[in-house]
């Protein structure tokens, strides 16, 4: 069931509790409507992915009241400050690198040092985002490949049933998304064209690249920066994939109960649960990365749901290095 909780003093409380609880909870912004869940926990993360079917683990969006709680989990230069200062709140998303201490789940970032972060627009959203006291991480509220919705009817004919509530704040003002952009490399790159225009973007700092798509927008930051090229996290071990043994100098990233042999062990979900994988499997990549194993062997994970998003990452891991193939 999926309950529509209007946009009262009590029901932003109410929304509140329940992202703060674990739970999806949809909500307007000036942009478009997004699935909120709390970014600091993987396994709400992992539901985000799955009730949208999100084929592949892209990274989410954080979204704050304001620019100081933002910039305490990215790295903030001085452009990053002006852009803040000029279009927050308001539909502009930017691209950090994200702090060591920052407690975003990997999940959210898709494994990725940066963050893009964002401080929308709205009484409702604004009132929401202050009770939580958490960064929430929110893609549109659509069925992946679907268009993103502007009134919590849109949400519900979507995604009913496979969300928590709806918090009802009406028609959305902008209705195009934010606009993203990439402060990580050597210049101001626009990722996503969006609510707030390149040109007053330009108007305030200057020329800034744009005019790729999102692919060739990836692939050209991986080449102005060789160690991004595939841009999704790929550990320096080497990966195996299918296993059915562990040699006795692997680490074994397991999922369901784990095979004999190996020097080391991360569990995805002894249940065999995809959604619980999902949200595990940047955290165990990552534990596994480093000796005294000499490589990372993965068991089999069924490619259905969530799995298919996981084996599209782990293939991606297990992948020739220098593939210059963005991800
Ligand atoms: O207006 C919006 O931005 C809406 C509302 C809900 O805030 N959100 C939204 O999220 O459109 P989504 O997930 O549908 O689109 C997020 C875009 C994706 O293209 C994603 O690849 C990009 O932002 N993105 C997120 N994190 C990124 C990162 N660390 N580096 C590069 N691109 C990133
Ligand atoms: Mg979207």
């Amino acid at each position: 069931m999926t309950e529509a909780i209007p946009a009262s003093a009590e029901g932003i409380a109410r929304a509140a509790a329940m992202l703060c609880d674990g739970r999806l909870v949809a909500f307007g912004t000036e942009t478009v409507y997004g699935l909120g869940a709390d970014a600091t926990r993987a396994s709400s993360v992992a539901r985000v992915f799955d009730a949208k079917g999100r084929p592949h683990f892209n990274p989410l969006i954080c979204h704050y009241p304001d620019a100081v709680r933002a910039f305490v989990h990215v790295v903030a230069n001085e452009t990053a400050h002006r852009l803040a200062e000029a279009f927050w709140p308001g539909p502009l998303t930017l691209v950090l690198p994200r702090r060591v201490t920052c407690p975003v789940a990997l999940l959210a970032g898709a494994g990725l040092d940066t963050l893009a972060v964002r401080v929308p627009q709205g009484d409702t959203v604004q009132a929401l985002l202050t009770a939580c006291g958490r960064p929430i991480a929110a893609p549109s509220a659509n069925r992946s490949g679907q268009v993103s919705p502007t009134t919590a009817d849109h949400v519900m004919e979507g995604l009913a049933g496979r969300i928590d509530a709806i918090l009802d704040s009406g028609p959305c003002r902008v209705g195009v998304e934010s606009t993203v952009l990439d402060l990580t490399g050597p210049r101001p790159f626009l990722l996503r064209p969006g609510g707030v225009t390149r040109e007053a973007i330009e108007a305030l700092i200057g020329p800034i690249g744009a005019g790729l798509s999102l692919a060739q927008a990836e692939a050209s930051r991986g080449l102005r920066s060789p160690g991004l090229l595939v841009s999704h996290y790929a550990p320096g071990l080497p990966v195996r994939l299918h296993v059915t043994e562990v040699a006795a100098d692997e680490a074994l990233l397991a999922f369901g109960p784990p095979l004999p042999g190996g020097c080391a062990m991360f569990q995805l979900s002894l249940a065999g649960d995809p959604v619980e994988a999902a949200s595990r499997l940047f955290e165990g990549l990552r534990r596994l990365d480093g000796p005294p194993s000499k490589g990372i062997a993965v068991m089999p994970i069924p490619a259905s749901g969530l799995g298919a998003a996981i084996n599209d990452r782990l293939q991606r891991a297990a992948a020739p290095r220098g593939s210059s193939e963005p991800a």
